[in-house]
């Protein structure tokens, strides 16, 4: 049997935005400990799980987390003291009874999945084991293609980009550590474009560019042109990804472009808008390209364009298999974002990546805006086998932190390391659209 857990503590920490957030310890009878940071969203779903904050507007303007470190000093601790670290199950079924609510709203998504991973990493410690072989068996050695942010707009930058998220996807790498390669060299590029037409090089909330653009065209002609100045393939290479995180532009089913002059569109005009993007670029995966509650903008979407890129949702399933499942019955997408605070507990995280499998589609691990130096999600990513995982920019040291991780899992992994494009099937590759 897996070592009991003696005892878990909690404090507040701060997250990559200067805002609070959890850090759980949770230490095993047998001396070993698992540390685990809770991320946090900025442009977050309607259906997520509750993030517990204070609300006290004398700390931290309201965004204290107190309450949640002591739900699990005072709550959590004195029900999981005692019980078997491992399995995992075991221990989230615990936490989601303990709690009782449907959106963990008692004792808040934040402290339970804190408790959640940091028992994962104690269990694993104790076990012998990395993380990622923990969580993935001894079958995990599929290092994720990244999906890095390089141009910010939307709700996590002050700028005049619409769209929250520009990509780059260097799919076509041999391995990780070169796929971090081309991805840094297509930054550095991008960096000397920008400088040269004049704009900021000063970042967003996940590392990357955020400057004041003229058009989303203007982005994607400027990562083409970055990709190429790298000396790299636009498309065959490095791809690109959207995340309009279209939630937090619609209006009353239509949707308001009010950072870049106020044009309004319809859902069809969105449609035809992306259709034209990803005939234009080399594009090959669009997440949030319409609101949380259009689930017919998705499906539209999907059985339109479904078998030449990957439509994600993220919003619109909130990591959460009930929304997953209805995705999966009406068609809505061919993938899903995978965000553990979305939902709050490894183990419904990892229910609904086998929803994902079982069905056949893509999914994605990502973090949050708010990030810090956890890198749990690129064991997890390692773990889930599928192959994509998004996390930011090119700089800012909390993205940066997942990136190394997985070099340094790439490099104990030796031989056995997998690196392969999932996207050769969405013909971004030599049989695409990549552009001349
Ligand atoms: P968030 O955004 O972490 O600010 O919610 C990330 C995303 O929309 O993918
Ligand atoms: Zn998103």
């Amino acid at each position: 049997m897996t070592s009991p857990i003696q005892t878990l503590s909690a404090y507040e920490i701060l997250d990559s935005r200067g805002y609070p957030t959890l850090r759980v310890v949770a230490t095993l009878k047998d001396g070993h400990v698992g540390i685990a940071s809770v991320p946090s969203g900025a442009s977050t779903g309607r259906h997520e799980a509750l993030e517990l904050r204070d609300g006290d507007m004398s700390r931290y303007g309201g965004k204290g987390v107190l309450k949640a470190v002591s739900n699990v000093n005072d709550i959590i601790r004195g029900r999981l003291a005692g019980m078997a670290a491992a399995p995992q199950d075991a221990i989230d079924a615990a936490l989601i009874a303990l709690d009782g609510t449907e959106n963990k709203t008692r004792l808040g998504a934040n402290a339970i999945l804190g408790v959640s991973m940091a028992v994962a990493r104690a269990a694993a410690a104790s076990s012998g084991a990395p993380l990622y072989r923990y969580l993935g068996g001894n079958s995990a050695a599929r290092l994720p293609v990244p999906m890095m942010n390089v141009i910010n707009g939307g709700r996590h930058a002050q700028n005049s980009l619409d769209f929250q998220e520009f990509m780059i996807v260097p799919h076509g790498a041999p391995d990780f550590a070169e796929a971090l390669r081309y991805g840094a060299e297509t930054f550095h590029a991008l960096h000397d474009l920008l400088h040269k037409a004049g704009y900021s090089t000063a970042v967003g909330d996940e590392g990357g560019f955020a400057p004041n653009l003229k058009t989303i065209e203007e982005a994607c002609e400027l990562i083409v042109a970055a990709i190429r100045k790298a000396g790299l393939h636009p498309g065959d290479d490095v791809a690109i990804a959207l995340d309009p995180a279209a939630s937090s532009f619609a209006e009353d089913s239509r949707y308001v472009f009010a950072k870049s002059g106020n044009k309004i569109l319809t859902r069809d005009e969105l449609l035809a808008l992306y259709d034209r993007l990803t005939i234009t670029y080399p594009i090959v995966s669009i997440e949030d390209g319409f609101a949380e509650d259009d689930w017919d903008g998705f499906r539209l979407q999907t059985a339109t364009c479904g078998n030449r890129i990957q439509i994600v949702g993220d919003d619109l399933y909130v990591t959460n298999p009930r929304f997953i499942q209805k995705g999966i019955e009406s068609g809505a997408t061919n993938a899903v974002l995978i965000k553990l605070n979305q939902i709050g507990t490894v183990t419904e995280t990892v229910k609904a990546v086998q929803m994902c499998q079982d069905a056949r589609w893509a999914y994605v691990i990502s973090h949050r805006s708010g990030e810090t130096e956890d890198t749990f999600i690129a064991d997890f990513a390692v773990a889930m086998g599928g192959g994509q995982i998004k996390a930011g920019s090119l700089s800012r040291s909390e993205r940066l932190a997942k990136y190394n991780r997985l070099l340094e899992i790439e490099r104990e992994l030796g031989s056995v390391a997998v690196y392969a494009s999932p996207f050769l099937k969405h013909g971004a590759g030599r049989h695409g659209h990549s552009p001349t």
